[in-house]
């Protein structure tokens, strides 16, 4: 018996300690997301991470070889960006075609006082290493896959069966979320898993998809991606490769009792109409070599029966192909049907080839002055697509 009540008593004091431990633990100081890289350019890139408390963050970068290190803080108004722990820092004039190291340094804001605040220890991260982009190059190369729907084991399996830190981008095409309906969600969903896989060193883009526009947390989304011009639609420039991504917005209209009357996707496509007739105009789309589309909801296929769901479709169609439908479109890829369709181009329909990822394969693209070649693979690694577009 007095055996017994030691053993309990001794039980019970290790775990009050390792309870201690644990919080004690949790109080340290750290990084707690990231860093991943956004909004890549020749000139700068923009490293985001989070903190487990507030503090003060800065981006060291370095060229690499290079013993000359540049402190870089974000700052608004000629306020640094502090007493936070999201962390979005613009690290600019870099020079093109450049590899660079940087690494991450942070110190928690122990009381934050009129004067003279109490700091903590800084911290930092091991150094990684980005190369800047490159205006000249005339081949690039990139991922898309889409449709995770947070299953962020199926996600890095796909990741696993691509040459992610070969290529220049990742451009996820949607639906990673299923809705975003949880507080920092799109980190278990799908963040964390790229920066361990490749996004340290190799951007990726969020395309929105439907699923990511749901959820009471569906307006923070920005907070966690970098979006030009702050829209999450846009142009993207690999080399003498044109990039552009459309957000294609909900599929059913606004009036479902699905969205609570809390949107306005139709003016939103709308909206979208007058940017892409300008970008067909510009001088970079015009000289590029190269055109790629990239979408969630792709465009409805002419005579299929029309629920609901195909009103997102529909508008893709009216809206965005009779634009696209009259220039040198290479490629356009998307996904949302959850099934890999490929559909050759079909006059006046779709004057170029359309590919759709399913929900478990992820496509290559790697881009040539000759051609556009893809290939998709499922999460076993077989090939189940492959195609060499010439021009
Ligand atoms: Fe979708």
């Amino acid at each position: 018996m007095r055996k017994a009540l030691f053993s309990f008593l001794a039980a019970a004091a290790l775990s009050v300690a390792s309870g201690m431990a644990q919080q004690a633990a949790d109080t340290v100081y750290r990084f707690t997301h990231g860093p991943y890289l956004q909004g890549l350019t020749a000139q700068g890139v923009k490293v985001y991470f989070t903190t487990s408390a507030r503090g003060v963050s800065a981006v060291e970068v370095r060229k690499k070889g290079s013993a000359e290190v540049r402190r870089v803080v974000d700052y608004v108004d000629g306020l640094v960006q502090a007493n936070n722990t999201r962390n979005a820092i613009p690290v600019g004039g870099l020079e093109p075609n450049t590899l660079y190291e940087y690494r991450l340094s942070s110190v928690p804001i122990k009381r934050f006082r009129l004067s003279n605040n109490v700091y903590g220890d800084t911290i930092t991260t091991p150094w990684y290493t980005f190369r800047t982009d490159n205006p000249a190059a005339t081949s690039c190369s990139f991922v898309t896959l889409s449709d995770m729907h947070d299953d962020a084991a199926k996600y890095g399996r796909l990741l696993d069966r691509m040459p992610v830190g070969e290529t220049d981008r990742v451009f996820l095409l949607g639906d990673m979320l299923s809705n975003f309906s949880r507080p920092d969600q799109p980190y278990p969903s799908y963040i964390d898993t790229s920066v361990t896989r490749f996004a340290r060193s190799i951007p990726f883009v969020a395309v929105r998809g439907n699923h990511e526009t749901r959820g009471r947390y569906a307006r923070l989304y920005g907070n966690y991606v970098y979006r030009p011009r702050g829209k999450f639609y846009g142009t993207y420039r690999l080399g003498d490769t044109f990039i552009i991504v459309l957000d294609t917005g909900e599929d059913k209209p606004d009036t479902h009792i699905d969205y609570s009357r809390i949107t306005a996707f139709d003016a939103y496509r709308q909206e979208q109409v007058a940017w892409l007739r300008r970008v067909v105009r510009s001088e970079a789309f015009r000289q590029a070599r190269h055109r790629i589309v990239l979408l969630h909801i792709p465009p409805v296929r002419r005579g299929e029966n029309r629920r609901a769901s195909a009103h997102g479709p529909a508008m893709v169609d009216s809206l965005y192909m009779p634009i696209l439908n009259r220039e040198p479109i290479d490629l356009m890829i998307g996904g949302h049907l959850h099934e890999f369709v490929y559909r050759a181009p079909r006059d006046g329909e779709n004057n170029f080839p359309i590919l759709l990822n399913d929900n478990a394969c992820a496509t290559l693209v790697s881009v040539d002055p000759a051609a556009v070649f893809v290939r998709t693979v499922n999460q076993e690694g077989k090939v189940i697509f492959e195609k060499k577009f010439s021009k």
